[in-house]
């Protein structure tokens, strides 16, 4: 018998510690004012137990499409790399992998010769962030004795190079990003990245400029519009493609922080070491707590399900709804909540696939 469920999960974020080497302005797991408590950071064991879950719960739903297992979250992945590497190698010793695709997102410091042969044997796709040239990246990411990265980022992604990977980058979007978004596209002109993955700025510390959610959505049309002007056919961008698979009906219900529509809870999932919630942002905040590490896939997101239960569904009525399928529900929960920048986003991609 092959049981039902309404949504599956597509996306579940591992985060193996709560330690960093980089001190980054704007993080917002290290923001003085809600900063995350650390936990015991997860053993192989507890990594391997997670990817059982997982494993588990593809098998008993027959999933249709791949669950992506994303090493990142609240600190730096590679500091658990032995951990993460040895539980890796037994799953994919069982032959428990294939139903799996695995990424990792890093700040590309720790990147060796020896940890990128690594993950080409476990097959991890490893993205690094970056957040552009020296002149934006080197404003906000910082080594914890505050010197900056961007010449650091850079060797490790000559590693993957070396190694013949494909470079794949997740900017943050920076105020410095945006007052230098020209001289951004020609940095990844020159460098030839492969994939650009925007990521939006949320909860930042009081010092730090905050980029609104109505500026979030002007700078995608810019961005739209830069790929366009420097004819970069060969650079993906991550959310653009994200916009263009929503509009074609075929959504990926990961977030839309980086793509286009949140599935916090009910298509995503993230473990905050031993804890798990639907989404990074709501780490600390015991009311989204959904559970702890060991238990079943689904048990969260029936948990999640009955959570948005509660919540009254104003969007019934809209006509952009099919290709929205569901904003952020941390913003749409928001008491000034108005998400005519993202409709008006929806609609330019709408247009675009008209043409
Ligand atoms: C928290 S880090 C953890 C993984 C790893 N240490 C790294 O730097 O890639 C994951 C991603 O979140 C981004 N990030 C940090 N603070 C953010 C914020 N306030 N808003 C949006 N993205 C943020 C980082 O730039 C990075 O791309």
């Amino acid at each position: 018998m092959v049981l039902e469920i309404k949504e599956q999960i597509e996306k579940v974020c591992i985060s193996p510690n709560s330690v960093c080497n980089f001190a980054c302005r704007y993080c917002y797991f290290y923001n003085p004012e809600n900063p995350i408590f650390p936990q015991k950071s997860l053993t192989e064991t507890d990594i391997r137990t997670i990817l059982d879950k997982i494993y588990d719960y593809s098998v008993k739903f027959k999933l249709k499409k791949k669950i992506k297992i994303i090493f990142v979250g609240s600190g730096e992945p590679l500091l658990s790399w032995k951990e993460i590497s040895l539980a890796m190698e037994e799953f994919r010793n069982e032959g428990k992998h294939k139903e799996i695709k695995f990424y990792m997102v890093t700040n590309g410091s720790l990147l060796s010769d020896e940890i990128v042969r690594k993950m080409k044997e476990l097959a991890i796709i490893p993205s690094v962030s970056l957040d552009g040239p020296a002149l934006i990246h080197n404003k906000n990411r910082f080594y914890a004795d505050g010197n900056p990265t961007f010449d650091v980022v850079m060797k490790g992604i000559k590693v993957l190079r070396r190694h013949n990977l494909r470079i794949i980058i997740n900017p943050t979007i920076t105020r410095e990003l945006i007052d230098n978004i020209d001289l951004f596209f020609k940095f990844i002109r020159k460098e030839r990245f492969d994939k650009v993955i925007f990521g939006r700025m949320i909860d930042v510390p009081s010092f730090y400029p905050p980029i609104s959610y109505d500026n979030y959505y002007r700078i995608l049309k810019v961005i739209y519009n830069l790929q366009i002007k420097y004819n970069l056919k060969n650079i993906e961008i991550g959310n653009i493609e994200a916009f263009r698979k929503a509009v074609k009906g075929e959504p990926e219900r990961t977030c839309t922080l980086i793509g286009s529509c949140c599935g916090a809870g009910t298509s995503n999932l993230i473990y905050l070491q031993r804890e798990v919630y639907p989404c990074g942002r709501m780490f600390n905040d015991k009311n989204w707590l959904l559970g702890e590490f060991d238990q079943n896939i689904e048990f969260f997101q029936e948990k999640m399900m009955k959570k948005l239960e509660k919540y009254e569904n104003e969007c019934n009525d809209c006509d952009l709804r099919k290709v929205c399928v569901r904003d952020c529900i941390l913003d749409t929960f928001s008491y000034l909540y108005n998400c005519q920048a993202r409709k008006e986003f929806l609609k330019l991609m709408i247009n675009e696939l008209d043409k």
